[in-house]
């Protein structure tokens, strides 16, 4: 009787190893990178880049699978889920880590940056690359700063002076800092997940929205938007983050070949990003569906004038020293 439930265990056992499709030692390593955006976006395209990169060089060894336009996990839920285990990559904004860490929340504050010359210097720095290492408590690594690009502000209006923002409800990430700096401005702030974004829009269940050009432009927000005013206030860029769990248990030199092709991926979508913007910026004035409306430097000095308190009221939580250094990166 002994023997045979032995037997019957060791069945089961092994049905249901079959069952779950426990890897075996010649299955790859599957690797699903979700992400939010368009696929003909600086993340999309370096998304794109690294599947075929690890593709070439690992083939048989790791797959890379890519799920574009929040079409496995929405912003909300990206890194809840790779801590279960359940998603590898993801390249969510910065604006999108406050769960995790206050640090991130450097990268919100409005008119920190002239350009994204000085974002690559700062985030270059020791400052800059420790940041990647502030949620690893939480069991999230940074692998890599990637670019998108600095944001413009879209509205059913045109907005040229602070005043004209007053009363109008803006969608914005998930980022207490977006959220001060549109209430500086007397405007309400909806923290709203991207993929709900172009019906908020089309619906006027709101006014506007802060994006990037490649964002504003593959998620066709000019169509439904009559406005869009160059402020360049504020930077979306984006951390390329991995479970600590899952990439300190691969092999080495999987580890060492995976990172290299993340880094030449990253360095490829860096280089797009600067080109988009420009492309895409002249692609929506071309489609005559929105005005691009070019700011003074004495209006442009007014929205920096409203928004700029904000660095105070968030200075305890990111660190004053922090913020210098930022702020002293935009001195070559
Ligand atoms: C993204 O670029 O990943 C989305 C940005 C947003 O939520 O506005």
């Amino acid at each position: 009787m002994k023997r045979t439930l032995a037997a019957l265990t060791l069945a089961a056992t092994a049905a249901s190893v079959l069952a779950t499709g426990i890897a075996s030692a010649a299955d790859p390593i599957v690797i699903k990178f979700s992400h939010v955006v368009a696929e003909n976006t600086p993340k999309g395209l370096a998304a794109n880049k690294f599947k075929e990169l690890v593709a070439e060089r690992m083939g048989d060894k790791v797959v890379v699978e890519v799920y574009p336009n929040s079409q496995l996990f929405g912003d909300d839920k990206v890194l809840e889920a790779m801590q279960l285990g359940d998603v590898q990559l993801a390249a969510p904004a910065l604006s999108k880590f406050s769960r995790y860490t206050d640090e991130l929340a450097l990268y919100d504050l409005p008119f920190l940056f002239e350009d994204l010359d000085a974002v690559d210097r700062f985030q270059q720095s020791d400052k800059g690359q420790a940041m990647m290492e502030s949620m690893k408590k939480k069991g999230l690594i940074g692998l890599g700063y990637l670019h998108n690009g600095m944001k413009q502000l879209s509205s059913s209006k045109p907005l040229r002076v602070p005043e004209d923002a007053s009363g109008l409800k803006f969608r914005i990430m998930s980022s207490d800092v977006l959220e001060a700096q549109f209430e500086a401005v007397g405007a309400t702030p909806l923290k709203k997940p991207f993929s709900e974004v172009f019906t908020l829009l089309q619906t006027k269940a709101i006014d506007g929205q802060e994006n990037t050009w490649s964002n504003i432009y593959s998620k066709k927000f000019f169509e439904v938007q009559p406005y869009i005013t160059e402020s360049n206030h504020g930077l979306l860029d984006y951390l390329v983050v991995t479970s600590a769990e899952f990439w300190s248990g691969l092999p080495d030199d999987v580890r060492t070949e995976l990172k290299a092709a993340l880094d030449e991926s990253v360095a490829y979508g860096n280089e797009i990003a600067r080109s988009k913007a420009d492309e895409d910026r002249q692609l929506i004035i071309e489609s005559k569906r929105s005005e691009v409306i070019e700011l003074t430097p004495e209006e442009r000095a007014q929205w920096v004038q409203m928004m700029k308190p904000v660095w105070k009221k968030f200075e305890k939580e990111i660190g004053a020293e922090l913020i210098d250094a930022a702020y002293a990166a935009n001195q070559d």
